[in-house]
């Protein structure tokens, strides 16, 4: 699939057939994820690929009762490494590891819809109750999770004016 039809057909999908997705698929998805850019390549993300029940379960209560996580096959919880980015102090800290693991958040979604896998970014969940759940270390922030599944509807989501987010500065 070309990257342009990815990015243009990949919507968020919240309705999934039970399907179990193979290991050695899911671990495409996760290397589509870990060559994404980042700063000085310290490629500063951590993976869980969660597919105990109870586990998602949990998680789908953190994440405002968002029950499609419990739907899908399995979630990934999305970490950003906050150690690993200590190089570039307070905005490696505060602003790259974020922006590193959100791009490698992208490529996972985009790279999934290009293998027919549905999935949407989840990030309005409980951060505390995340990391307790996931028994997190301290350096590790939960940035996104990503339920995975083959989809059982077609997203919609429209986009408003491309013209309304340009400006041009030519002279
Ligand atoms: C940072 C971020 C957080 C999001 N959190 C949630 C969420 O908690 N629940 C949800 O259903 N969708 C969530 N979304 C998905 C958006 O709702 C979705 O991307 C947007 O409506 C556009 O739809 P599309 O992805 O189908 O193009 C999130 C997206 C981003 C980028």
């Amino acid at each position: 699939m070309e990257v342009r039809e990815a990015i243009l057909k990949r919507r968020s999908i919240r309705k999934f057939n039970p399907e179990p997705i193979d290991k050695e698929i899911i671990t495409k998805i996760l290397e589509a994820g870990h060559w994404a850019p980042s700063e000085g390549n310290l490629q500063p993300w951590f993976f869980y690929v969660v597919e105990n029940i109870e586990l998602r379960k949990a998680l789908a209560k953190a994440a405002l009762n968002q029950e499609f996580i419990i739907q899908a096959p399995v979630a990934i919880v999305v970490c950003a490494d906050l150690e690993k980015t200590a190089p570039y102090g307070k905005r490696g800290k505060e602003l790259f590891c974020l922006q590193s693991t959100a791009a490698a958040i992208q490529n996972m979604l985009l790279f999934a819809y290009s293998l027919g896998i549905g999935s949407c970014w989840v990030g309005a969940f409980n951060e505390a109750e995340a990391q307790l759940i996931m028994n997190l270390p301290a350096n590790l922030r939960p940035l996104a999770i990503i339920p995975l599944g083959y989809p059982a509807e077609t997203g919609r989501a429209r986009r408003t004016n491309l013209n309304d987010k340009i400006k041009w500065m030519q002279e």
